[in-house]
């Protein structure tokens, strides 16, 4: 292993168990000599918030407090680590039991999270490392998506160890099958859609539902496939209007009024070139030229191109994100949390949690990073050509 940590951490173990003669366990000599067996860790969540972040951070605190491992916890992502606030409070704050207890099954995250962009720059960097060294923290715990992990790989590279736990909702890690926040999204838009469908065939007409997902359509797919929603509109496939409304065309020939239509906020970016202004502005409806593409003018545009007498729309937003985690997203947390300071403890690292066929594993970082995501191009053509 490349971390200091380790070098550390080996030789000291191995001379106080040589010495200690008869003593087995490691914790057994702490807890009778009061041996510093490890020292401080941190964590930190980074991105956007994810259902789960803070049930992962109760298991580390809880993993790190059996281990005796201090634990510190850094606010705003990275943020923290850079020292812009006026009070230390703001940035760092020593992680206690009672408190991480209270906060497990809380949605959102306790250490607030942010975007850093500073961070991207090797001299902010710098800064990071100086402020872990002066703080004693050997060594990370890093939650976020792809782009947290890769401001891990760097501070990695500074030689501080770092270890990766997924937490997005988008679910756009190639390298595992799960990511914290994604079943509890899904989940959410569910629900939405079911509630959604129940009146949309009440009154007989479409609708449309956004879902989030930049540049992931996993969970507009996954909630498609979840409730039976006619329609699925993604990213990662490019698409046009007048695709979706003669998809949308073939429902109302079967004698169906009520479809709906599940969006992936990202998939205006793969849609192909459409007038809306022209279109709407020639059926008598206000439009104010550049206008971008939205759920609710889509909705409007689907009316007209299939003759309805009206469409709706829904943006499920941030509910997605906020909401309480489901169960298989918590119990995950808890393993990955755990795994994570195991590993840090055994002075592995520069590694990234995740699931592989159904179990927590570790791979490292870089590794993690180079896998391509696969989108499911056969669930994609289910759901829109049944
Ligand atoms: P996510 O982690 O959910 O993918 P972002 O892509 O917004 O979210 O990244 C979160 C943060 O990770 C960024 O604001 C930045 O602090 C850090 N980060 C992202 N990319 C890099 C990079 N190439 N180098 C260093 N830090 C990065
Ligand atoms: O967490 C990922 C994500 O939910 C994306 O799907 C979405 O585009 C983005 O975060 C929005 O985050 P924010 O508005 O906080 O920047």
């Amino acid at each position: 292993m490349k971390a200091y940590g380790h070098a550390f951490r080996v030789p000291f173990r191995r001379a106080i168990s040589g010495f200690a003669g008869l003593a087995r366990h490691h914790n057994l000599l702490k807890k009778e000599w009061n041996v510093p067996m490890m020292r401080k860790i941190g964590v930190l969540t980074s991105g956007g918030d994810a259902p789960g972040m803070n049930a992962a951070v109760m298991s580390i605190a809880r993993s790190a407090a059996a281990y005796g491992m201090p634990l510190i916890g850094i606010k705003h992502g990275y943020n923290g680590l850079l020292r812009k606030s006026t009070s230390i409070k703001d940035d760092l704050q020593e992680l206690y039991l009672d408190t991480v207890l209270d906060i497990a099954d809380q949605p959102g995250t306790y250490l607030r999270t942010a975007r850093c962009e500073e961070f991207k720059d090797p001299k902010w960097r710098e800064i990071a490392v100086q402020t872990l060294k002066a703080m004693e923290i050997d060594g990370l715990v890093v939650i976020g998506g792809d782009g947290s992990f890769q401001g891990a790989m760097r501070l990695c590279e500074l030689g501080i160890p770092c270890i990766g736990i997924p937490g997005t909702i988008d679910n756009d890690l190639a390298y595992t099958e799960m990511t914290l926040g994604y079943e509890t999204a899904v989940q959410v838009c569910t629900e939405a859609i079911r509630a959604i469908r129940a009146t949309s065939r009440s009154h007989d007409r479409p609708h449309v539902v956004e879902c989030m997902g930049r540049h992931c359509g996993d969970i507009a797919l996954k909630a498609a496939c979840a409730t039976g929603s006619e329609i699925v509109v993604v990213p990662e496939v490019p698409w046009s209007v007048e695709e979706v409304a003669s998809r949308l065309n073939k429902q109302i020939a079967k004698g169906n009024y009520r479809s709906t239509i599940v969006l992936a906020e990202g998939c205006w970016e793969s849609m192909a070139p459409f007038d809306m202004y022209g279109f709407l502005t020639s059926h008598g409806k206000q439009c104010f030229e550049g206008e971008p593409m939205s759920a609710m003018r889509f909705a409007s545009i689907m009316k007209r191109m299939c003759g309805m007498v009206e469409a709706r729309s829904t943006v499920v937003g941030y509910t997605q994100r906020g909401a309480l985690p489901v169960a298989k997203d918590s119990a995950f947390a808890f393993e990955a949390g755990n795994l994570a300071v195991r590993l840090l403890r055994d002075g592995i690292s520069n590694q990234v949690i995740g699931v592989r066929q159904g179990k927590v594993f570790n791979m490292p970082i870089v590794d993690a990073l180079k896998v391509e995501k696969h989108f499911r191009r056969d669930l994609y053509d289910l759901v829109n050509n049944l």
